[in-house]
């Protein structure tokens, strides 16, 4: 907490303010009394009008300490609330996705009419290959129009599903096949990256092959890269969804409970097995519809951007589920940034007349650092809203982000929240809030957010930094850990007795502001992506000739944080170039490739305290080169200097 803190003294010198302009105001979404509205009122009436029930909730929550349920005795259909209630209600016609693939020229207008036709085509089709309510399914996809149109159509049919980000490893993917007990894989042949396809076929091969549960696999053609196709368990989705029926009567949307399991979505925890964190239907779907409509400031003539990837939460909440509720047409963009060129991103705003771009502060200093220019040849006068998720802004990429691609206007939304809470928690709303460049600023309306000291007691306004809680549950808020009851308990509710403990640290200024400092815990998060440090470690370990890793996380300028490795050797081998390459080729292979270290320093042994705990506190001192902190419980304070030694020799070579 000490370091953390140390940032938070600089960012806290931050004085500039920006109250809401008053002509955006006048127009905004949000009423003048919203922060003062009854929590409890304010659900109870976003649930019942913001949802079209098949059976209207009779209870608005239960909270059994640390489960909590919402809208209770509610039938719904998340399908039916994104989808088909546009089109009965004349929306047919409306863009639902501007979708613009990799590849220049591209590109698909995909109206709720046309979404619905074929999300009932791949329900209609999936029914075909034997999955039905409760059905388990694994996606496993990029950035193309039938990974939305997929979990739709499995919304549809109510089976639950989980859907691994396209850059995961086959062993990630297989262990999250594994543990949700998936008995079917839906994937696509290679994805476009940077001009080449990069195969995911392969890859799911190899994660099937190590589930046994696993019925079947719809393999959709994207890149028409050749592939294996394992006869009486491969097919292909043109094949199976293309023939069937686009009428909606032919596949009617099943009637889910408030509280049926709708997703789960696996996120690295402070172990080495990612976590299954479980969302249900009702809740999941008023949270993240409610939050998007006030926090972007959604009107129906709005176009709107979340520049993520569906396979994280933001994707899930923010790309799919949040905006085709609110009838909102968005743009999805399946490349990365800088293909053909670095003003990709700037060319589909304008192309769009893009009101609202919502990405990761990463992405914003990557832009940062390749310059201005790329923006200024592009008019983005449409851009209203900015937003910001993933990770702590630092207050110049969020001036930056507000000056040179908001034209000095539009209102930065800093975001928190996390794959558990589900929807947005700490916000402005562009409309009411003063903005202050690096302060998520106020919890959202029905959000009883606090920064707790060590003894569990609140931190007065102004008066230092603890850790971030919420006290009261919240619609989105995930009911659980996938078959793992004590670890959920263990994780957030063991520290305080009455609070869910975020694993953020956090401190609430004068005006009640929060600023979020960081993962306190052994999470580090690079680029927006959480990573474990002992699920680094364990890949590394998994190597034949490392004998012991230790990992941890130094600040680094574009990626927020960079994962630093300390690895010792079996025998008498020597650390090397190429084995520094074939370590990192091996965490990538193992986890995916956002998981490979930036550096690995090679040492003869690592700082153990005397009951035998690797010393990683000392090794981020290393890392951040920093003095080095107390070193009075080592078994060999030698040992850690000879390392820093080493890291020295490293950077100045790099110099
Ligand atoms: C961090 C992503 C500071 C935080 C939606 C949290 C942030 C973790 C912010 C969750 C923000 C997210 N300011 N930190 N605006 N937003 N974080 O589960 O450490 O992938 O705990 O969810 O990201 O990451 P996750």
């Amino acid at each position: 907490m000490a370091e953390a803190t140390q940032n938070i003294d600089a960012l806290m010198a931050e004085e500039r303010r920006y109250p809401p302009d008053p002509e955006f105001a006048a127009q905004a979404n949000t009423p003048a009394d919203f922060y003062d509205q009854d929590p409890d009122t304010f659900w109870e009436r976003e649930g019942r009008e913001r949802i079209s029930w098949f059976k209207p909730f009779d209870t608005l929550k239960q909270w059994d300490r640390p489960y909590a349920k919402w809208y209770l005795g509610g039938k719904l259909n998340v399908c039916y609330n994104c989808v088909d209630r546009h089109v009965e209600n004349g929306q047919g016609d409306k863009v639902a996705y501007h979708w613009e693939g990799e590849p220049a020229d591209d590109r698909l207008d995909i109206t709720y009419a046309d979404l619905q036709s074929r999300v009932v085509r791949a329900a209609n089709g999936f029914k075909q290959l034997g999955i039905g309510k409760g059905t388990k399914v694994c996606v496993y996809m990029g950035m193309i129009p039938e990974a939305p149109v997929t979990l739709l159509a499995l919304a549809r049919l109510g089976a639950p599903f989980t859907f691994v980000f396209g850059g995961f490893s086959a062993d990630s993917l297989g262990g999250r096949i594994v543990d949700m007990g998936c008995e079917y894989l839906i994937t696509q042949d290679a994805a476009n990256r940077r001009g080449t396809a990069s195969a995911l076929k392969p890859i799911a091969d190899e994660a099937m092959s190590k589930s046994p549960n696993l019925k079947s696999c719809l393999v959709v053609r994207r890149t028409g890269t050749e592939i294996d196709m394992t006869e009486g368990r491969d097919q292909w989705w043109h094949d199976v969804v293309d023939g069937q029926s686009d009428d909606a009567s032919s596949c009617p949307c099943e009637e889910m409970d408030s509280e049926d399991m709708f997703f789960l979505m696996y996120s690295s925890g402070t172990t080495g097995k990612p976590k299954g964190i479980v969302h249900t239907t009702a809740g999941y779907l008023t949270g993240v519809s409610t939050t998007h409509h006030y926090v972007f400031d959604i009107k129906p003539e709005t176009v709107y951007w979340c520049a993520a990837d569906i396979g994280w939460i933001t994707g899930h909440s923010y790309i799919v589920f949040g905006p085709l509720c609110n009838a909102t047409t968005s743009v999805m963009y399946e490349g990365l940034p800088d293909f053909p060129d670095k003003d990709r991103w700037w060319e589909i705003i304008e192309r769009y007349k893009v009101n609202v771009l919502y990405t990761a502060p990463t992405s914003i200093r990557t832009h940062m650092k390749w310059g201005a220019e790329y923006a200024e040849r592009h008019d983005l006068s449409s851009l209203k809203v900015l937003g910001s998720v993933g990770e702590p802004i630092n207050p110049e990429a969020w001036v930056w982000y507000r000056d040179t691609i908001g034209g000095g206007k539009t209102p930065v939304v800093d975001t928190w929240w996390q794959t558990e809470t589900g929807m947005i928690m700490v916000t402005p709303t562009p409309g009411l809030t003063t903005l202050k460049p690096g302060s998520a600023t106020q919890p959202f309306p029905g959000v009883m957010a606090a920064a707790y000291d060590e003894q569990g007691k609140a931190i007065p306004a102004g008066s230092g930094a603890g850790y971030m809680v919420i006290k009261e549950p919240w619609p989105a808020m995930f009911r659980g850990l996938y078959n793992d009851d004590d670890r959920f308990r263990e994780t957030y509710w063991s520290r305080f007795p009455d609070a869910y403990l975020a694993g953020d640290g956090a401190r609430v200024d004068e005006d009640g502001d929060f600023w979020l400092m960081g993962r306190i815990d052994d999470v580090m998060n690079v680029s927006g992506h959480r990573l474990s440090t002992i699920e680094v470690e364990s890949a590394l370990v998994d190597h034949p000739d490392v004998a012991q890793a230790a990992v941890v996380s130094r600040s680094d300028p574009t990626t927020g944080q960079a994962i630093v490795a300390y690895v010792t050797l079996r025998g008498d081998q020597q650390g090397s170039p190429e084995k520094l390459i074939e370590l990192r080729d091996h965490v990538g292979k193992v986890i995916g490739p956002i998981a490979k270290p930036a550096n690995i320093v090679f040492a003869d042994t690592l700082p153990m305290t005397r009951s035998g705990k690797i010393m990683r506190r000392l090794l981020k001192d290393v890392a951040e080169n920093r003095a080095l902190g107390d070193t009075t419980t080592l078994a060999d304070p030698a040992v850690v200097q000879e390392i820093k030694a080493r890291a020295d020799a490293e950077a100045s070579k790099e110099d």
